[in-house]
């Protein structure tokens, strides 16, 4: 098995400061690329700033031999970010988007502040700086790009509206740009991480902060950034040395005939049928997704 490498490639990873940013920026350079280490250094809340977060990972990955420039502006001026590989490196080959903070509060308690702040940082800075390298990707017809969703997410989680809102934001934006990215050699993918950090220190005992160490999603995150990885539009949960791939199911569903009509009543009659995952199927893109509706459609036409 012939080692991942970077050599001649410019990663910039947002959020590189802490956590899984760090642990990222430092496995790239140690990989030979040439690393942009963004990061604003405010607290996890979102509030104020610390160039010297950034700066420690960039003299670490000297220090190991690697090749790192610094950039403290938040991922909401991300073309920022672009312009700092472009004058230290001359290109962008991929493009972590990891930055984040939280603003945990149930619905009732939570402020337009609250949910505009985690709208900022997740989808607007992630837009920003994807948007940036997204003409360069295209024009050198190649790409890597990972976004960073969360279980919170996928699947909800109690006191995270706004932070579940945003994070499947993250999904639905590197579905659309796999699609758009394909033709370009452009491969982006979304991981739903679980480790140790700050982030998760306020709501973790901490053996299990220290037992999830950063370094066990670096691995995924290494392999789907690899120019000879085909992967795209994926979506995976990845912690503590588990990896696995998550997808949409459905059930068989239950068609109803529109030329005769249907109620509410023939609804739930039919209610077993509709949510029974006996021989679930996986569409897996909006044309397979739409097909029994199309059908449907067609045959009370005929
Ligand atoms: N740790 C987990 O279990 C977990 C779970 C799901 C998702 N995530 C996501 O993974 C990513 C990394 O989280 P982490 O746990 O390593 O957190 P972390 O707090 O350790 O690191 C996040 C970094 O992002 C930086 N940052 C915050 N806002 C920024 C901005 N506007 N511009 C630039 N940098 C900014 C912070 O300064 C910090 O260094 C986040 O997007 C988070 O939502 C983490």
């Amino acid at each position: 098995m012939s080692d991942i490498r970077f050599d001649d490639r410019v990663v910039v990873v947002t959020g590189a400061g802490n956590g899984l940013g760090r642990a990222y920026a430092l496995e790239f350079g140690s990989r030979g690329a040439k690393v942009v280490v963004n990061d604003l250094g405010g607290s996890s809340f979102g509030e104020g700033s610390d160039q010297r977060i950034a700066d420690v990972v960039v003299d670490e990955i000297k220090a190991g031999g690697g090749e790192a420039a610094a950039n403290y502006d938040s991922v909401t001026d991300g073309e920022k970010i672009v312009q700092t590989a472009l004058d230290a490196f001359g290109r962008v080959d991929v493009v972590i988007n990891n930055a984040g903070i939280l603003r945990d509060k149930t619905f009732h308690k939570m402020s337009e502040e609250d949910w505009n702040l985690i709208y900022d940082v997740h989808v607007r800075g992630t837009f920003k700086v994807t948007h940036a390298a997204w003409p360069l990707m295209r024009e050198q017809n190649y790409g890597r790009i990972l976004f960073t969703t969360s279980a919170a997410g996928v699947y909800g989680n109690f006191g995270q509206t706004n932070y579940s809102m945003a994070k499947l934001g993250q999904l639905g934006m590197a579905q659309t740009l796999a699609l758009e990215g394909r033709s370009k050699n452009i491969c982006v993918n979304t991981i739903a991480p679980i480790a140790g950090s700050r982030l998760t220190e306020t709501v973790m005992p901490k053996e299990l902060v220290d037992a999830l160490r950063p370094e066990f999603v670096v691995p995924l995150v290494v392999k789907l950034c690899d120019e000879n990885s085909t992967e795209t539009c994926g979506l995976y949960e990845v912690g503590a040395g588990f990896i696995a791939k998550l997808r949409w199911e459905r059930t068989q569903g239950k068609t109803f005939s529109i030329a005769e009509g249907f109620t509410a009543e023939d609804v739930l009659d039919a209610w077993d049928e509709i949510i029974d995952f006996t021989d679930a199927t996986h569409p897996s893109n909006i044309t397979e997704a739409n097909t029994a509706i199309m059908t449907n459609l067609k045959s009370a036409a005929s």
